[in-house]
């Protein structure tokens, strides 16, 4: 017998499907709603509102799960690389050696970008924000590859994600190298998806770079923690850009821009500014605490807190770890992490926190790490955004190939009824 919701509403009963997904999830199908009721729902920030039905990440924040395609996020960060859950991410399955093989092959042929792009990214001061200097970089392939924007054949979607995870690293480097004065590197295809990433990144001209397997290692680790969480900010922005029919690459650009917020992947970098801020005040963290609980303050603890997890973080959890190998493996002692647990053990003691389930999210050691490899503060939340990547194409493919309708919530809406207008000398 199916499960039906039940509205009653000015006395009339109203029946409305129950959905359940594959992990037991349920949701009230209120899509005939206003059509039989005339009344729409409210749901400030979507707190209950499922967006959409997709079969890509699996997340359950009372008992901290985070599952993609079904596997779990410990076992992919234990034992896969980041293209390896690319590839899992946008096609659904794990890939046989020869699907990877050929996958690899793929992203190797696109790691160039044209030429043109040195002279977008000369346009840019220094000391302009790499976030939106990537976003405008994304955005600037539908110039380069403008068939892209209308020809939305498969062949020419596959070509788009293809060149899209191929160029995302050569952006990110030349970013990064352009704000500090440094020549670019070209991306060296006999290397690995991450190595490579490193030698735009860090290798000099008058120098050979040395790959380090340690870095190597934590770089895959932190972007396959990075690279999906369902229907978050970004996520659903990707989608909605995408439900207009824009191409990919505008969407993801929209993606960048949505990510960059302070409430979201921004808060990496607030987090380490926050560790250095407690530092510099001489290390007080139960000040800062307090400061967190101050309902006159607007400071919050950042990197705590999650609009799902009500519980652990699990990617909070593989990430503490890791730093603590990173660190220990690069001989690096870095006086924030003794700050930074010393605010987890504090908060998680404390009633405030407790009683509001806040715990360190996926942004809480993140930078730690990313700071012991060499990457500089503002660089952080592009780090989350090549990470995502994946994730924002396969939700970008998922709502395209299910034929999603165009996003476009309603409202309640409360300005001023139907006036006259004044000229302006009357006013
Ligand atoms: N410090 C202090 N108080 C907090 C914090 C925090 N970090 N987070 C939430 N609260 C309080 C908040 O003041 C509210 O208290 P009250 O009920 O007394 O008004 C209560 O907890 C619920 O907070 P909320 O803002 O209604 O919860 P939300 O689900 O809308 O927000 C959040 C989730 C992540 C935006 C929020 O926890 C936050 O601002 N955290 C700091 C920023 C951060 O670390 N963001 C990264 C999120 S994880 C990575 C990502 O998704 O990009």
């Amino acid at each position: 017998m199916p499960e039906i919701a039940k509205l009653i509403l000015n006395g009339n009963t109203y029946e409305l499907p129950v959905v359940e997904g594959t992990e037991q999830e349920k949701a009230i199908d209120i899509g005939p709603l206003r059509d039989l009721t005339g009344y729409i729902t409210l749901d400030y920030g979507y707190k209950n509102t499922g967006a959409t039905s997709s079969a890509i990440t699996f997340l359950d924040g009372e008992n901290g799960i985070l599952h993609y395609r079904g596997y779990p996020i410990e076992q992919l960060a234990e034992k896969s690389s980041f293209l390896e859950v690319a590839y899992l991410l946008v096609y659904g399955e794990l890939p046989t050696t020869e699907q990877f093989a050929n996958f690899e092959k793929d992203i190797r042929n696109h790691t160039l970008v044209h030429e043109d792009f040195r002279k977008i990214l000369d346009g840019f001061p220094a000391s302009a924000h790499p976030m939106g200097v990537m976003a405008s970089m994304v955005c600037s392939l539908t110039a380069f590859y403008p068939e892209s924007i209308s020809n939305r054949s498969p062949e020419m979607i596959e070509l788009t994600i293809l060149r899209l995870l191929a160029k995302m690293p050569t952006f990110v480097a030349w970013a990064y190298k352009h704000s500090i004065g440094h020549p670019v590197n070209y991306p060296q295809n006999k290397l690995d998806y991450c190595s490579n990433f490193l030698h735009m990144m860090f290798g000099l001209p008058t120098e050979e770079y040395a790959i380090n397997p340690e870095i190597v290692r934590a770089l895959n680790i932190l972007l396959i923690l990075h690279a999906d969480h369902e229907q978050n900010c970004s996520a659903s922005t990707v989608r909605m850009v995408g439900s207009s029919k824009a191409s990919l690459y505008s969407s993801v650009s929209a993606g960048i821009n949505a990510l960059w917020g302070p409430l979201h992947g921004g808060a990496n970098q607030e987090v380490i500014e926050m560790l250095e801020a407690i530092k510099a005040d001489g290390g007080n963290t139960q000040k800062w605490i307090e400061k967190a609980k101050d309902k006159n303050d607007p400071f919050r603890l950042m990197g705590f807190g999650h609009r799902v997890y009500k519980n652990f973080d699990p990617r909070a959890k593989i990430i503490k770890k890791t730093c603590d190998t990173v660190l220990a493996n690069l001989g690096i002692n870095d006086p924030v992490l003794t700050i930074a647990k010393e605010l987890e053990e504090a908060a998680l003691n404390d009633e405030y926190f407790i009683s509001r389930k806040l715990y360190p999210n996926v942004d809480f050691y993140s930078g730690i790490i990313y700071r012991a490899l060499g990457i500089p503060t503002d660089m952080f939340t592009v780090m989350f955004a090549l990470g995502r990547l994946p994730g924002w194409i396969a939700q970008w493919k998922e709502m395209n190939e299910n034929k999603e309708p165009i996003g476009r919530p309603r409202q309640v809406y409360t300005g001023p009824t139907e006036r006259p207008y004044t000229p302006m000398n009357e006013r």
